[in-house]
């Protein structure tokens, strides 16, 4: 993990979405797909914490060499200040943070599933997964047209991508859950690569579990100090013989979890009270998924 002062090379408009380069040789050079850096707000503003984002895009070689992206949707005060960021500013950042998607090992075909500024670390994998001869399809959805993640590096870079919307203006009319029945069976994904809202990845995870399909989710949980100390962005985990269950920092054992064994229900608010984890819990598929991403 490194902390870097890092310059403004752009800060531009994509669709909905704010997308800004950043000059971070250290950081480009360690990160991996899955991965977040935290963005720190300058003194004289009311925002104490740091702000986590995706790593987009990390580019090691070619022109843009030692450059990271980020993707972000100005929703408060800190994604608006940092919408506001130009050329040659200077930001303070650390990263790369928290454990990236694991290496597919032997399976060949993949299939991930991005939902709305969710798919932003997707792409990064999908370069990843075709650098290694992987196939690549891909599911990309969000409410409307315009929330919809650069389309057109998605048709660039998967050998098969179904867009959804909530409102049909852009692809199939509904959500990529709906689509993934289809995709999955159409395409013999061997594993899924998740990313977007909680309850997207919940529907995604829990019907990869059914096929026994390995998934691994990035999750989104919020984020105090990002670095493992104050256990504010904790995500409840069942043991793999789904006899207890124990609380994992999405910031440092995170943000990229093994989808079957979330303690979905607890964690997003529908049994909160309960200690123990659902009957007939059955260890969850993780194969070669156990593996580190090499480099
Ligand atoms: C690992 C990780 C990766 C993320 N990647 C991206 C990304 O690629 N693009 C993107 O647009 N956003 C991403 N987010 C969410 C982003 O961090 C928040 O939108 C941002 O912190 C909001 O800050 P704010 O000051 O603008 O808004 P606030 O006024 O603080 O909040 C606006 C909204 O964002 C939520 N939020 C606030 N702080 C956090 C936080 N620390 N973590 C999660 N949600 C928060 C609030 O619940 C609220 O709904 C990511 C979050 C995490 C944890
Ligand atoms: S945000 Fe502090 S431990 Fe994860």
């Amino acid at each position: 993990m490194i902390r870097a002062r890092c310059e403004v090379l752009s800060n531009r408009r994509t669709g909905r979405y704010h997308s800004l380069t950043l000059v971070a040789p250290e950081i480009a050079e360690d990160a991996k797909p899955g991965q977040f850096i935290e963005v720190g707000v300058p003194e004289g503003r009311d925002i104490l914490l740091r702000r986590p984002f995706s790593i987009h895009q990390a580019s090691r070689r070619g022109g843009w060499a030692g450059t990271l992206e980020i993707v972000f949707d100005a929703l408060g005060p800190g994604t608006a200040w940092l919408a506001e960021a130009r050329s040659h500013d200077v930001l303070d950042v650390v990263g790369p943070l928290g454990r990236p998607f694991n290496d597919p090992g032997d399976l060949s075909t993949c299939l991930l599933v991005g939902g709305g500024y969710g798919a932003a670390p997707l792409y990064f994998l999908a370069e990843e997964l075709r650098a290694k001869d992987k196939a690549v399809h891909m599911i990309v959805g969000a409410r409307t047209a315009e929330r919809v993640f650069k389309p057109l590096e998605g048709k660039r870079l998967a050998s098969s991508l179904v867009f959804t919307t909530d409102d049909g203006t852009m692809g199939e009319l509904g959500r990529v859950t709906d689509a993934l029945p289809s995709v999955i069976k159409r395409t013999g994904a061997q594993v899924v690569y998740a990313c977007g809202p909680n309850p997207m990845l919940r529907a995604v995870g829990e019907y990869c579990r059914d096929l026994e399909i390995p998934c691994q989710v990035a999750v989104e949980e919020l984020m105090a100090c990002g670095l493992g100390i104050c256990w504010t962005c904790v995500v409840p985990f069942i043991a793999l013989d789904g006899r207890g269950w124990w609380n994992v920092r999405a910031c440092v054992e995170g943000p990229v979890l093994n989808a079957a064994r979330i303690w979905w229900d607890r964690w997003l608010g529908a049994s909160a009270d309960d200690q123990t984890p659902p009957e007939g819990f059955t260890a969850a598929p993780e194969p070669q998924l156990a593996k580190p991403w090499p480099r």
